[in-house]
């Protein structure tokens, strides 16, 4: 009898402890976003919506207002174990922030940032309708959605002939499932169409436009917001003339925090590597109102305009291209050497999410290579041979049958690539040793303005009294920060940092304060200035305690102790007294 006492006893226990672990762990999980959330695992890719389920977590109302930046910061803080999980799967499977995107209102308004000239302008009541042609691959749901309403918000009604969506075999079902089922509920005149097996940007755009019936097609990226009145002026320059090809001015939705920024205004070209670049636009056009159209000797590639039968009079695309790449330039060569124009309209603007790499492969190996000799060897005439001088390796590389292209060159009696060179791109640098030329630009290279110093002093831990100061050489990149106590001799370049407009902390002015969140240790180190994201930090100041946010992560800069010697690193942003930081200015 006893021992069958002391048996239901321990069974009792063990169901009591059980109930407590389970509840225990539930508060941790729950309440304290610290616990947990940042040791859990990375890059989770659970679904996050089952089917069934509504669409109450979408934002389609309009406030009315521009989101601000410090609403924009607050949408990319993480609070939540969900929110972690949805920015840490959107970074890797988008390369963006897809906490933000999904919490934004698909018809959120933008600035208007448009020159003067451009606001006065009228154009014509009579002008060709259109097919936007959208293709996808796996696209994060809210921003193929915003790119979508923003498409039928700004265009005039009568101008949008149809919208086809063209998702390219994505392999994401639940995409496809809500899709389905928001298209149908609220945008019901979007026709989606599918591919039978991954066909890549090149076919995917072809088989959009075999089945548009619009006049003029317009290629749209599938992460894009246009802004107003972005359709007309491409359009009265395609009304005046068929052959005239056009492209609006891409402006940047920053892919960490959706910020809307404009570009500046600058032309396509091309290095001899093959890749696109940004020019900027000579002293003299500059001078005029930057309202008329530019010519451009090459485009970006994701969005065109372009009258739909001479899309396919002039060849569509290259057909054998793979995936990606190389088929910007070779329209781009095509449209100038076959009598047509490219040109940018810098009254029309269009904003596009600057991804900070391809978050897909290419099936089958290097598309861009195999579809830059297409280019080369189509169009380029004796002047690839400086391609093969950067790209030596190019020599043994196959690029499969170019005849029918070369037939089509010849069918359309193309000019040669000497005549672009001398009259539509006389400025492209011609190399004379085996130089590359002049590298390519970024866009980001382009609007990467002076550097403005706010503020210079010790970077003081609050909670321990304790400085950021460097590990290693104040010169040496990937050298980690930690806690040491403050040297406030003024010679003491390892803690003097200095805080920029555009959000950096540069140790001694020279490498900046960085933090990858997706390598494992994640701590914070000195990198070379310019990488965006991962050295953007904003102060948040709260009951007068301030914390540094990063919006890239979503978390805020902390130490694991109090100790000196402890590094730096993310953290949930929670009122932990880890997190406090402050600026002690030193002259
Ligand atoms: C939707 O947008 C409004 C206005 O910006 C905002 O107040 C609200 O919190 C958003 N809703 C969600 C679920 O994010
Ligand atoms: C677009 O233009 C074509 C050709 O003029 C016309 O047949 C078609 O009905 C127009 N579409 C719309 C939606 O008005
Ligand atoms: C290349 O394609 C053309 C036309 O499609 C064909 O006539 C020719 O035989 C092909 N060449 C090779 C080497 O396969
Ligand atoms: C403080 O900085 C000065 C100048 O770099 C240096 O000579 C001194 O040793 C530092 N003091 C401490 C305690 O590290």
């Amino acid at each position: 009898m006893p021992r069958l006492k002391s048996l239901r006893c321990f069974i009792i226990l063990l169901a009591l402890s059980v109930a407590i672990c389970c509840f225990l762990g539930y508060i941790l999980w729950n309440d304290d976003p610290i616990a947990g959330l940042n040791h859990g695992p990375r890059f989770h890719m659970k679904s996050r919506y089952r089917l069934g389920e509504e669409f109450d977590n979408l934002n389609v109302s309009d406030h009315g207002d521009i989101y601000k930046e410090e609403v924009l910061f607050d949408l990319a803080q993480i609070k939540t174990k969900k929110d972690q999980e949805i920015h840490d799967a959107g970074y890797h499977q988008h390369a963006f922030n897809v906490l933000v995107s999904d919490k934004l209102s698909f018809t959120r308004p933008l600035p208007d940032v448009r020159n003067k000239v451009c606001k006065d302008k009228h154009y014509p009541d009579h002008l060709p309708n259109v097919s936007v042609v959208i293709c996808f691959f796996n696209e994060a749901f809210s921003a193929l959605i915003r790119t979508v309403h923003s498409v039928y918000h700004r265009s005039p009604k009568h101008l949008i002939h149809e919208v086809i969506l063209v998702d390219d075999f994505s392999d994401d079902d639940e995409l496809e499932w809500r899709l389905k089922k928001y298209l149908s509920l609220n945008l019901p005149g979007v026709k989606v169409i599918r591919s039978h097996e991954r066909q890549g940007l090149i076919r995917a755009r072809m088989f959009g436009a075999h089945k548009a019936t619009g006049e003029v097609l317009v290629f749209l990226d599938s992460h894009c917001e246009v802004n107003v009145d972005w359709l007309e002026p491409m359009l009265a320059r395609i009304s005046e003339n068929r052959k005239n090809v056009v492209v609006p001015i891409i402006d940047i939705i920053n892919a960490d925090t959706f910020i809307y920024e404009a570009s500046p205004l600058v032309k396509g070209g091309f290095n001899w590597g093959m890749h696109y670049r940004w020019d900027p636009i000579s002293a003299s056009t500059h001078a005029s109102t930057h309202a008329e159209p530019i010519q451009s000797p090459t485009m970006a590639g994701g969005l065109f305009a372009m009258n739909r039968e001479y899309f396919h009079e002039l060849g569509e695309y290259d057909p054998g291209m793979d995936i990606w790449g190389g088929e910007n330039l070779e329209i781009s060569f095509r449209i100038w050497q076959c009598g047509g124009r490219l040109e940018i309209i810098p009254c029309s603007r269009v904003g596009h999410i600057f991804r900070k790499r391809r978050p897909y492969n290419s099936p089958g190996g290097d598309s861009f290579m195999k579809n830059s000799l297409r280019v080369v060897h189509t169009w380029m005439d004796e002047y690839k041979k400086y391609f093969f001088n950067v790209r030596p390796e190019a020599e043994k590389t196959t690029y499969g049958n170019i005849s029918d292209r070369l037939a089509l060159r010849k069918k359309l009696g193309c000019k040669s690539f000497k005549w672009y060179l001398d009259n539509v791109y006389p400025e492209q640098n011609i190399p004379d040793t085996n130089g590359e030329g002049r590298k390519g630009n970024m866009m980001a290279q382009l609007i990467r303005k002076d550097i403005v110093i706010k503020r210079k002093g010790l970077l003081k831990h609050m909670g321990s009294g304790l400085c950021v100061d460097s590990e290693g050489d104040i010169h040496e990149k990937r050298t980690l920060l930690r806690l040491a106590v403050c040297n406030l001799s003024s010679g003491s370049r390892k803690q003097t940092w200095y805080e920029t407009q555009d959000k950096e902390f540069r140790l001694a002015n020279v490498l900046c304060l960085d933090i990858q969140s997706e390598e494992k240790h994640g701590f914070a180190r000195l990198m070379k200035c310019g990488s965006f994201g991962s050295q953007e930090w904003v102060w948040n100041t709260k009951d007068g305690v301030s914390q540094l946010f990063n919006p890239a992560s979503g978390m805020c800069l902390t130490t694991n102790t109090v100790e000196p010697g402890s590094y730096l690193s993310l953290s949930v942003c929670s009122n932990s007294r880890l997190l406090n930081f402050d600026i002690l200015e030193v002259p």
